[in-house]
């Protein structure tokens, strides 16, 4: 099984860049496991050989083992400790430049946009977000959504975010997707944007190997201004975040010294 994992992992990046060696190996076989029941398929060969001549079911794939589920201010206590943080951030350095890493279906950094556009003015702060997932990235740029991911919003953040587009379907607003730039992005494999003021890398790095996440946080301090804040997830926080010259503000908050 484990040579068989190696071979996967082996031809699944030939398949599509995406290097699951450095992501927590558990984790990726149970999703492995889940994907072949589902297509009652017994061996991760045959697995292989299924995805190679089915692309459909390739970037289906690509999607469970990357796992993006998300929703529109996840965690929503925090982004009122983010937001402070963000105000004080501002006060001493304007512009901005946000990058959500990781963004999945575009509930992240739309929500960011909202948080701004209702705090600064519009000028003043632009919001880069990336995946790497393309499909995830298809559905960010349309920026339409089920009444599914509002359950962190009030009814009237609701109606200033999106229109109703009929059958259920709402798309966010014209004025808050023109604040975000998406673009696909490894964290894994790709350069880093240099001189950001501020990184949200929320509920990504949880499914990497120890090396990786390590990795990935170097990269990402390196990629912050002095001062500048990175936003990780609700069960990722860094114990020992002046490894990577970062200082704690709070619990998923951090400054780069
Ligand atoms: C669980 S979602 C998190 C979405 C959002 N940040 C949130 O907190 O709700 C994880 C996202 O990380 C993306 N991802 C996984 N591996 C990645 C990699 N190597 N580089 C960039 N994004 C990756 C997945 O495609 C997925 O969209």
């Amino acid at each position: 099984m484990s040579d068989d994992f190696q071979e996967f992992v082996r031809q699944f990046k030939a398949l599509t860049d995406i290097d699951l060696s450095c992501y927590n190996k558990p984790q990726a076989l149970r999703r492995l496991t889940a994907i072949r029941q589902k297509l009652r398929i017994d061996s991760l060969p045959e697995l292989l050989e299924a995805l190679k001549s089915d692309p459909a079911l390739l970037k289906e794939s690509v999607d469970r083992l990357t796992i993006n589920v998300t929703e529109f201010f996840r965690d929503r206590d925090y982004w009122q400790v983010f937001k402070d943080n963000v105000a004080q951030l501002a006060a001493r350095t304007l512009p901005l430049r946000f990058w959500s890493a990781g963004c999945a279906s575009g509930e992240e950094p739309y929500s960011l946009a909202y948080m701004l556009i209702n705090m600064l003015p519009r000028s003043c702060w632009v919001i880069k977000a990336s995946d790497v997932s393309n499909r995830a990235l298809e559905t960010a740029r349309e920026g339409i959504y089920t009444d599914k991911s509002f359950k962190n919003l009030t009814a009237e953040e609701t109606s200033l975010i999106f229109d109703a587009i009929g059958n259920d379907m709402y798309r966010v607003k014209n004025r808050l997707r023109q604040c975000v730039t998406f673009f696909r992005h490894d964290l894994l494999l790709d350069a880093y944007p240099r001189d950001i003021d501020v990184v949200l890398c929320r509920n990504v790095i949880i499914y990497f190997t120890d090396s990786a996440k390590r990795t990935v946080l170097s990269r990402i301090a390196a990629a912050l201004k002095p001062g500048g804040l990175l936003f990780l997830g609700g069960s990722e926080q860094i114990i020992t975040p002046a490894d990577y010259g970062l200082d704690r503000v709070d619990v998923y908050i951090y400054k780069k010294l």
